[in-house]
């Protein structure tokens, strides 16, 4: 170990203590050793896990960029690689490892951030095993990525700094947005929840919201600069702000931020124990928001919702649907459910078929419960087979699936708004894109739209988009 330097190592007891939100406004500086490192060189980027990723890829970006490197379209020609992971489900763990396993080159400095350095298992097999890790960077320091990176290069040694539990959000640091048209705003930061499956409060770090000037400035500026589309990002937005001094609700930030004339207004994730119905009315009432909701179920049985500390049962949740579907006709409704939760019966897993039957949603995430070291339902001793869990998935989503595709018919032949994604990965013809509602749609079309809001006619289905033909 004396090749490597631990400032810190992450602590899932440390994670979960709450310390006061400091907001910190300080900018970055670089050093001039790090600027004349970083001439005629270049870095790149993996990103694994949610869109909280995403952002923080764009100020991992941000930084790099600041020092001087420019990013490189090809990892092979990368000085500086950063893996950027996620820690949700074993299988998005693995894909790392495998993807580390294979960056064995000289000459490259290996940066490993995001969810799974907050492991403590993880760091300390990450330590053992791949030492062409070379840094080793917790999600709340960020902010240090330059001085840790110009440590490593003077002192030739592998430094491990994973604060858990900090209280603090940094505002003003560097970032370069991949869009130039949709952007992603955070509006608070990790999870106060501790659902007894989930990793993500011990990785993210306890809630605090940011203040609602920041947002709200950040906004303004992405209107400015001509984005189209903005989506509010807080593992559950409807707790902001309730961590703040002067109290302060997600309904309210929604109705500020959708006066800013921004064409497109979404936000993501809705937890159904916060969910207040005042969102549904702010939403109904700006046309610019829009009409997409991603409410996750999880289980459709009360005693699993209970085991999974979920905090509402299946009526509260259906409620909300029924009040949400009755105001908003219009509305996309998705969900995320984890199937072969620790015991779940045969009814029980049913009671999750019958909540899909009653909820008709538009679009869902399903998912096999994965067991993550720390959490409580790690230490349940679980006596369901995976043979039972992976049948249950396939009976859920096939069911899905006949749900979806009846609710994609009410499209056929009506023409909508759409927000041009990009040029399909398998066909340089064919556009992707986004409805009104987030609603994914294909079509023929030129790249010259990419960015730009077209019409299109839906002309056919599919269960995870729909096809349609660009109309003047
Ligand atoms: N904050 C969001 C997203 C959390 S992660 C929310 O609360 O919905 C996204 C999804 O991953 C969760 O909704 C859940 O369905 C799933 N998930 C989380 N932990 C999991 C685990 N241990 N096994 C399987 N799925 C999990
Ligand atoms: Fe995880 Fe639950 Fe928080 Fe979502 S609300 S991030 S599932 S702990
Ligand atoms: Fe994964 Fe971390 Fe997001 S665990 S889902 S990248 S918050």
């Amino acid at each position: 170990m004396a090749n490597v330097i631990i400032h810190h190592c992450p602590s899932l007891k440390l994670a979960r203590e709450r310390k006061e939100t400091i907001t910190d406004y300080s900018l970055v500086k670089i050093s001039s050793f790090l600027s004349k490192y970083a001439k005629g060189k270049k870095y790149y980027i993996y990103t694994h896990g949610c869109q909280a990723n995403y952002r923080d890829s764009e100020i991992f970006k941000g930084i790099l960029t600041k020092i001087g490197f420019k990013e490189s379209k090809d990892a092979n020609h990368a000085n500086v690689i950063l893996i950027n992971t996620c820690a949700v489900r074993e299988n998005a763990e693995n894909k790392v490892l495998g993807e580390i396993g294979n960056l064995k080159k000289k000459d490259v400095t290996l940066i490993l951030a995001g969810c799974m350095a907050m492991e403590e298992v993880m760091v300390n097999e990450l330590i053992k095993t791949f030492h062409h890790v070379d840094i080793i960077l917790g999600t709340h320091d960020i902010a240090k990525l330059p001085n840790l990176l110009e440590e490593h290069l003077k002192k030739n040694k592998r430094i491990i700094e994973v604060n858990s539990g900090s209280g603090y959000i940094h505002e003003r640091l560097p970032s370069v947005r991949d869009s130039s048209f949709k952007a992603f705003v955070n509006i608070s930061y990790g999870c106060d929840k501790f659902c007894t499956y989930c990793i993500v409060p011990y990785t993210r770090g306890r809630e605090r919201s940011r203040d609602p000037k920041d947002i709200i400035n950040e906004c303004k500026e992405l209107v400015k600069q001509g984005y189209l589309e903005i989506t509010l990002l807080g593992q559950n937005v409807d707790s902001y702000g309730k961590d703040l001094k002067k109290k302060y609700s997600f309904a309210k930030l929604l109705d500020e931020i959708a006066k800013l004339k921004i064409h497109r207004l979404s936000f993501l994730t809705s937890h159904p124990y916060d969910f207040s119905l005042e969102i549904i009315d702010v939403m109904k009432k700006h046309k610019n928001i829009q009409p997409y909701l991603h409410l996750p179920l999880q289980s459709g049985d009360d005693k699993i919702l209970k085991l999974m500390g979920r905090k509402y049962d299946s009526k509260k949740y259906l409620s909300i649907i029924k009040v949400a579907r009755k105001k908003m006709p219009d509305l996309f409704i998705s969900t995320d459910i984890i199937v072969g939760f620790p015991n779940e019966s045969d009814t029980q897993f049913k009671n999750t078929l019958k909540m899909v039957k009653s909820a008709q949603y538009d679009g869902a995430f399903t998912f096999i419960y994965s067991k993550r070291s720390g959490t409580p339902a790690a230490k349940m001793v679980d006596k369901i087979s995976n043979q039972t869990k992976v049948k249950r998935f396939k009976e859920l989503t096939s069911l899905l699936n006949q749900i979806i595709e009846k609710n994609n018919k009410k499209y056929l032949n009506k023409t909508y708004e759409v927000l041009v994604d990009s040029v399909s990965k398998n066909n340089p013809k064919a556009l992707t894109g986004r409805m009104h509602n987030n609603k994914m749609i294909n079509f023929n079309g030129s790249q010259k739209y990419v960015g730009k809001l077209v019409k299109v006619k839906v002309t056919s289905t599919h269960i995870h988009y729909l096809i349609g033909e660009m109309v003047k």
